[in-house]
């Protein structure tokens, strides 16, 4: 059956590519994944070729038309959503001149501190400069790799590498961005002054549009394969977080989400430009126009958990579910989940982990604890430091995997002292954004009616006793990583 028009969300994510076709109800009509994996040829880089990005598109999207062939002839609009910050460099032949530098690649440490003496990166740009940014990136490639760097012709993110195979455009949207570190996010437009110091102009960048306008249409020979109309529009789209924000209906202000996935981000949408950069908060435009977002990203949330699974023998389901039941008041002891360093609130990649507090008891129950503790103490880091640039937060929704947990759940609300939303059964994510993105697009429909949030069918409630003894015990989580810091560095 023909449900009228359709729109398909790609998200370009790091161990995977998905595609979603949705109708004109938003109805998700199929979803499809095809995995990418990650290269490391040294200790602390992170590597992806740009062609396996359009390989796993071409699969993702074959297998969404061979499960729903007449709702994908009637493709109309397609959104893009991808891993933020991975720098694509590319010759006068659209050919990438090598590996792309993926965001969570630290080997630009020292370039930072370059760049941040050459302009005013952190008040133009809004954010810190982190090694998971573009811009140091592309420093290191020019002291490192010079005839790569002399022969570079434009920089381009993940995702907009895809829209150059879909379009043949060389487009940008404002979130994704603000996250190179060349963007002046108030204005929304390239910095001439930021792209300058990186040796760079404006010749180097993707135009901009906005994540819900068109960035051009589908080229006619992808239209005629794939056999869909040649005028179905490319939205600007979003970063992977901006993106989930419109799956999730977090683009009114003050509105936010938690994400509990491998690694944890706290996103609140706002009206105003509202950087907090010695809070190492990331500060970016949003996927919808007039607006912002704040974001603290934990580079070890669930990941946390992952590692207690592995070196424990036992699942992590099996270690929370442990924990369900009345929890009982918080034990002596924490953990510091900085495994793989941390970004917000310490912009410190060689932050590292610790136990401390352990005794004959710590068995893998108390350990399981203080872990989840831990991410808890975490994300109440990153809602400080957004509350200190301005965000107020009643509640949150959660999104991610660690939202199945129900100890964590309880643990968390207590932990921050509000209440976490629980949306419907869904996919809620940046591939779901993106193809509201498109159908934003193709329809000019309104951003706000179309990203509304998903029905909520659990709140989660702090509980009084557990938030006043939780509130002693993150006085005790602050003060550790100050005075471990000796002792824990990479
Ligand atoms: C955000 C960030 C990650 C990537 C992952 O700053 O680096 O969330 O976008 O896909």
């Amino acid at each position: 059956m023909a449900a009228g028009a359709t729109y398909l969300g790609l998200d370009i994510g790091t161990s995977g590519v998905k595609a979603v076709l949705i109708g004109e109800d938003q109805t998700i009509l199929a979803s499809e994944t095809s995995p990418l994996s990650v290269s490391r040829p040294h200790s602390g880089w992170s590597e992806q070729e740009a062609d396996h990005w359009i390989a796993a598109t071409i699969k993702a999207i074959a297998a969404v038309k061979s499960a729903v062939p007449e709702a994908f002839a009637t493709l109309t609009g397609i959104g893009l959503s991808g891993q933020q910050h991975g720098a694509t460099l590319l010759g006068a032949d659209d050919k990438p001149l090598r590996p792309c530098i993926l965001w969570n690649d630290g080997r630009s440490q020292a370039e930072c501190a370059e760049l941040d003496a050459l302009a005013d990166y952190q008040g133009i740009g809004g954010n810190i400069i982190m090694p998971g940014f573009t811009a140091p990136k592309l420093r290191w490639v020019q002291k490192h790799e010079p005839e790569i760097f002399a022969k570079t012709k434009k920089v381009l993110l993940p995702k907009d590498y895809v829209r150059l195979w879909l379009t043949g455009n060389y487009v940008s949207d404002m979130s994704d961005s603000a996250g190179t570190l060349w963007l002046d996010v108030a204005a929304r437009k390239w910095s001439p002054e930021l792209l300058s110091a990186s040796d760079l102009t404006l010749d180097h960048m993707p135009s901009l549009v906005e994540g819900s306008e068109s960035s051009g249409t589908l080229r006619s020979q992808l239209a005629s394969e794939w056999g869909v109309s040649a005028s179905t529009i490319v939205a600007g789209g979003g970063g992977d977080n901006a993106a989930s924000a419109c799956g999730l209906g977090v683009v009114t202000p003050d509105t936010a989400f938690v994400s509990l996935g491998t690694s944890g981000v706290v996103f609140v949408s706002n009206e105003h430009f509202s950087p907090n950069t010695a809070g190492a908060v990331h500060a970016m435009c949003h996927a919808i126009p007039d607006t912002w977002h704040q974001m603290g990203v934990i580079l070890s949330a669930m990941d946390s958990l992952t590692w207690l699974s592995g070196i424990t023998g036992t699942s992590a389901p099996d270690l929370t579910s442990a924990l369900e039941g009345d929890l009982g008041a918080p034990g002596s002891g924490l953990f510091l989940p900085y495994l793989s360093g941390e970004r917000t609130p310490h912009n410190d990649s060689g932050a590292r982990g610790a136990f401390i507090g352990l005794d004959h008891n710590s068995d893998k129950t108390v350990l399981t604890r203080l872990v989840l503790e831990g991410i808890a103490f975490a994300v109440r880091d990153s809602v400080r430091v957004l509350s200190d640039a301005g965000s107020k937060m009643d509640s949150v929704l959660v999104a991610g995997g660690g939202g199945r947990s129900k100890a964590l759940l309880k643990i968390l609300a207590s932990v921050l002292n509000i209440d976490l939303l629980l949306p419907e059964a869904g996919d809620f994510g940046g591939g779901f954004g993106a193809a509201r993105l498109g159908l934003i697009a193709a329809t000019g429909a309104n951003p706000i009616e179309i990203c509304a949030q998903p029905k909520i069918v659990e709140s989660v409630s702090p509980d009084a006793d557990l938030t006043s003894a939780y509130d002693d015990k993150y006085q005790a989580y602050r003060a550790l990583y100050p005075a471990l810091k000796p002792f824990t560095q990479n």
